[in-house]
């Protein structure tokens, strides 16, 4: 999952290439690179190994006055990141100079063909194979980039988002997809492509989205698109919502803090997106009350954090609609095979809505003629096109690769669409629907009282446990399923081990690794299983743990917490919402007195566009 991006205009290109770069270096990190020119035959092309900052600091002194370029940052695939397998790669001769996002499945044995007509190859990359077929087309037909790019784009199997330059078309960038996200942009400035909105909002919010198997040309003042025929196809031109800002750190620390701090407020825009007049409004979705009558079983596919809020909301669904729901890891349901009731839903939960096994389960569930619904944070992404219906998450851009404002963003669509389902089937009635609407639209306050009162706590706690080894997050019911993320969360950012468990099933064997200060963090908001949390809790308690309880204010938790962070009360449905926020801050703040690299963990990527 690499970033990659152009720029084709009036301006130095170097200025917008570098500023792009590290707008999506949270999509890799390991090596980055450029390729400029002006006008000119020649390329100018500069590689580094590790963090964009060594890429600046090689090109610091250069004169690179060009306006016409593509860029790169790498989470390597394939060959271990170094200079070498750094991207921009070129053919053999320097014909072709390409970047690519994704992975060429065929590559070896494209190789074995491009060695039969004498390439040679310097790289590990199946991205040099790629650079080097295209040149290998356009030698061969003689009928230009249109040509060689559509014959390219034929034999390889795989996903891709590349930006070509050729050497005989000086003022153009050429571009092509297929499952890897792309946008194109265009201001009286030039014209832009990236992976990623943030990476060109700074520029312009005018895009245009290119679809599977298209190509396009990107000239200094237009934009021509070409399908697979090589036919030139029309597109219309978007305008993105989002302002330039959300794609700053506005004087945080880091964009994980920064979006932390934003939760209220997104949650807020998201509630207001889905109720009109103190009634749920699902029409974004298109969903009719007909269908949503008819589904009798639902499934929910997503991977990491998303699929946690799926396993939340199985509990709400279930609980309010009495429809069977079923959560699936994307990357086990697309291969295996699945039985799906034909009157069932299928759930794709994504927040930047390109993730590839996500991807996947959607196209899976469409094949079997299942209905599809995705919840999704970016507008235009590959699963929100593809997707019978969507539902929109108003979290704006997420720049930290750990999701926290969209997490929250995507539990309230689930809260949504159980507490409507549930009204349609007939499950609640009209007091007790307005109850929980009334509560719903209290829970961004709620969220705001945390922030405010919990965090400084927080803080403390975090650096005095941030030398620990391993943790534990248990729970029961809701607060199991949010301990899941909990524990996703510290794991991911501070590289501490842990593990989130059900509570009850601590003593089937994980309670023999509790010893003396074992951190526990238990959650503890569902009253009908509340007891039966807190005598979980005195187990290991017990056993010598240091007992953290994350609890509503009033309950009295003192016999088995060492430490406590209290929320305000809610409904039983809603406490994911208010529980998770201490989480995120406990791994935030953890990552932090560890000195780590808070919004880039080591080994990980925003959006992960392959398999
Ligand atoms: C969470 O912090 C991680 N970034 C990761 O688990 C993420 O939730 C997962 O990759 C799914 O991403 P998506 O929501 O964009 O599909």
């Amino acid at each position: 999952m690499c970033g990659i991006v152009g720029y084709n205009g009036k301006e130095k290109a170097v200025d917008i290439l570098l500023d792009g770069l590290s707008k999506l270096e949270y999509r890799g990190y390991d090596s980055a690179g450029v390729a400029i020119r002006d006008n000119k035959k020649e390329i100018e092309i500069y590689k580094s190994k590790g963090k964009l900052l060594n890429l600046k600091d090689k090109i610091k002194d250069k004169k690179l006055n060009g306006t016409c370029g593509i860029g790169h940052t790498r989470w390597a695939t394939h060959g271990e990141p170094n200079e070498t397998n750094a991207h921009p790669h070129t053919s053999n001769d320097g014909n072709v100079t390409l970047v690519h996002n994704g992975i060429i499945e065929n590559y070896q044995e494209l190789t074995q063909k491009l060695k039969r007509h004498d390439y040679k190859l310097y790289s590990e990359t199946d991205t040099e194979v790629l650079t080097n077929l295209i040149d290998y087309y356009y030698k061969k037909y003689k009928m230009g980039p249109i040509d060689a790019i559509n014959r390219t784009m034929v034999r390889v199997r795989g996903s891709y988002a590349i930006a070509v330059m050729f050497r005989e078309y000086p003022n153009e960038i050429w571009v092509a997809r297929k499952d890897s996200p792309m946008i194109i942009g265009l201001d009286k400035n030039g014209t832009y492509l990236a992976s990623d909105v943030p990476a060109i909002l700074k520029y312009t919010k005018n895009v245009y989205y290119i679809d599977n198997m298209e190509l396009a040309c990107l000239k200094k003042d237009s934009v021509s698109f070409y399908d697979l025929n090589g036919d030139e196809i029309n597109k219309e031109l978007k305008e993105i919502k989002w302002d330039v800002s959300s794609a700053e750190k506005e004087g945080y620390e880091h964009f994980m803090i920064k979006e932390i701090n934003e939760e209220d407020e997104v949650v807020k825009k998201t509630l207001n997106s889905l109720i009109k007049d103190n009634q749920i409004d699902l029409s974004q979705t298109g969903l009719t009350i007909e269908e949503i009558k008819k589904f009798k079983q639902i499934y929910i596919v997503a991977c990491g954090s998303a699929y946690h809020v799926g396993i939340c909301a199985q509990y709400i669904l279930e609980d309010l609609t009495r429809i069977p729901v079923r959560v699936e890891i994307a990357s086990e349901f697309r291969y295996r095979k699945p039985i799906l009731d034909k009157n069932g839903l299928v759930i794709i939960i994504s927040q930047s809505g390109e993730t590839a096994d996500s991807l996947a389960a959607l196209r899976e569930a469409k094949d079997q003629g299942i209905k599809t619904l995705s919840i999704v944070n970016v507008v235009g992404s590959s699963i929100a096109r593809e997707s019978d219906h969507v539902l929109y998450t108003l979290a704006g851009p997420e720049i930290a690769v750990a999701t926290t404002k969209a997490f929250s963003t995507q539990l309230i669509a689930c809260y949504s669409l159980a507490i409507e389902f549930a009204k349609v089937k007939n499950k609640i009635n009209k007091k007790e629907y307005k109850e929980l609407i009334d509560e719903l639209q209290l829970i961004p306050d709620k969220i705001k009282t945390i922030l405010d009162n919990v965090t400084e706590e927080i803080q403390r706690f975090s650096s005095k446990f941030s030398h620990i080894k391993d943790a534990f997050y248990i729970g029961r019911g809701l607060d199991y399923a949010i301990s899941l993320e909990g524990s996703l969360k510290l794991k991911e950012v501070s590289y501490i081990h842990t593990e989130a468990y059900a509570a009850g099933e601590l003593k089937h064997g994980t309670i023999s690794l509790i010893e003396d200060n074992t951190l526990v963090i238990g959650i503890a908001t569902q009253e009908e299983i509340f007891e039966k949390t807190i005598s979980n809790l005195v187990e290991v308690k017990s056993r010598g743990a240091y007992v953290l309880v994350v609890t509503p204010e009033g309950k009295d938790v003192k016999k088995v917490a060492n430490a406590t962070f209290y929320i305000p009360e809610t409904n039983k449905y809603f406490y994911p919402s208010l529980t998770v926020i201490p989480l995120q801050l406990i791994g935030y703040y953890m990552a932090v007195s560890k000195g780590l690299d808070v919004d880039k963990p080591r080994n990980l990527a925003k959006s992960v566009t392959v398999e």
